[in-house]
């Protein structure tokens, strides 16, 4: 348990706030305070005491330097859209909105860079630097709502990862606020940079435990102008795995290599209302896109890892045409996340293994799911290995604090990490993975984390009781 945040916020902190940040800008009506209690992970609802909404390093310097006195917990937020629970405020105190921060600084086209400010939704950022023929791959399901700024905590993927790597490939150097009130840059705006410990990268995914991120210089790469993507409907689930390492090793790179398990697509086809025709005979389907600058290029990669996948038991492959059809078959996969949800699927695992690995993992949560009797749906980034994993069980609305599912959940863990991988590959651990860190970590991994963490915090401040626990 926590004991190092026991303050309780009194009106005299509300006020030092409002001179902060402004009278309008302060909250603690509760409407606003609920507005902030949950997220995407499950249904799971914590009020903070106040929500302040700051529009500067400099605001969020002097907040914090108040906090930091006074013991009194902090809890940064992006867009709230995050599947690990970080950006709950489990401990009360301060919820630290960061959306007033939402302005794209500068599009460095000679350098092939951008900076900009936390609060910007991840798809304005992409599209912003798009019409200056520039490319920011990474690209998660929430793109259309997510921030910039929650991205950088979770250390984001999505499905362009496969090929073009995930958020900390492209940062080069974060302004950032300590929890002591300190406003420093991590780095530098340069490519290479061997000039000291790497804090930049430390930043990336610590899920603001460590520094609330104020400005973002990210790394552009020049965008490439066609895609084709195609459906590949596979008779056998674990054949489906088994493909995707085979597509790799034949030397393609897929800009995307997607797994949607039948389920997953029948529960989001649903949800959306889609066209698209799901038969009775598939057990999944992979989505593959590749992209470049020669269009005869691509088709000829495309009939190839065709052909290369009649090998395995697949039905007809579907191309999507034209911009809709494209637009059609990615909805499909970014909303499934939200469909499975809202039929009372729990909280979306992350879980990562090498890719040759995928196979065995689809086996090994097939056959937890009949061991412990819950029904189970599979989909994800196939081509990293990393595959989302839900599991629902009558009258569980939630995993966090289930003693069954935290049983179930331990035994998929251990499975994960015998496979040579990890519980997370781009959610975070947050609060609600934090009870399986013991299987991926020994002592002195949890022994350097902490240090890390009190080198930050001192006074244990800031996101606490995220990741770990100080205590154990
Ligand atoms: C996905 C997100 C939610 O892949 O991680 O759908
Ligand atoms: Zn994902």
């Amino acid at each position: 348990m926590e004991t190092a945040t026991t303050a309780t916020l009194t009106a005299q902190h509300v006020e030092a706030f409002r001179k902060i940040v402004g009278e309008q800008f302060v909250f603690v009506d509760e409407e606003s305070l609920n507005n902030y209690a949950h997220d995407e992970t499950e249904n799971l609802h914590y009020l903070p005491e106040v929500v302040l909404k700051p529009r500067t390093a400099e605001e969020i310097s002097a907040i914090l330097k108040i906090c930091n006195k006074e013991k009194i917990p902090v809890t940064p937020r992006g867009a709230g859209t995050g599947l690990s629970g970080g950006a709950l405020p489990h401990l009360g105190g301060v919820l630290l909105s960061t959306e007033r921060m939402n302005t794209i600084l500068e599009i460095d086209e000679r350098n092939l860079q951008v900076t900009t400010e936390p609060g910007v939704i991840t798809e304005v950022l992409q599209n912003a630097v798009k019409e200056k023929k520039l490319f920011y791959p990474p690209d998660p399901s929430s793109r259309g709502s997510c921030f910039i700024g929650g991205n950088i905590a979770e250390n984001s993927g999505g499905p362009k990862a496969v090929k073009y790597g995930v958020v900390k490939d492209y940062v080069l150097n974060l302004e950032v606020v300590l929890p002591t009130g300190e406003i420093i840059w991590t780095g530098s705006n340069v490519l290479k940079n061997s000039t000291g410990y790497n804090l930049t990268q430390l930043l990336v995914g610590s899920e603001g435990t460590l520094g609330v991120v104020t400005k973002i210089v990210l790394r552009l790469i020049p965008l490439p102008e066609y895609d084709v993507l195609m459906l590949v409907p596979f008779r056998n689930l674990e054949q489906a795995g088994e493909a995707v390492s085979a597509i790799f090793r034949a030397g393609f790179v897929p800009s995307a290599m997607e797994l949607m398990e039948i389920d997953s697509l029948r529960i989001v086809s649903k949800f959306v209302g889609s066209a698209i025709e799901v038969t009775d005979d598939t057990a999944a389907h992979l989505i593959i896109e590749v992209d470049g600058n020669n269009m005869d290029v691509l088709m000829g990669e495309m009939e190839a890892i065709g052909n290369l996948l009649t090998q395995y038991d697949i039905g007809e492959i579907y191309f999507a045409d034209d911009a809709q059809q494209k637009a059609e078959l990615w909805k499909l996969r970014r909303r499934v996340a939200e469909a499975v949800k809202l039929i009372g699927y729990t909280i979306e695992e992350d879980t990562v293994v090498p890719r040759a690995e995928l196979p065995a993992l689809i086996r090994g949560v097939k056959d937890l799911g009949k061991k412990f009797d819950f029904e189970v749906v599979c989909y994800g980034h196939a081509g990293d290995g990393n595959l989302h994993i839900r599991i629902r069980k009558e009258g569980v609305p939630n995993s966090h604090g289930n003693e069954a599912m935290t049983i179930a959940l331990r035994e998929l863990f251990t499975i994960v990490k015998n496979l040579g991988g990890t519980i997370s590959g781009e959610h975070g651990i947050g609060l609600i993975q934090k009870p399986y860190m013991d299987i991926v970590f020994r002592e002195a991994n949890f022994r350097l984390m902490r240090e890390i963490k009190k080198a930050f915090d001192p006074n244990n401040i800031l996101n606490p009781g995220k990741i770990f626990d100080l205590t154990t």
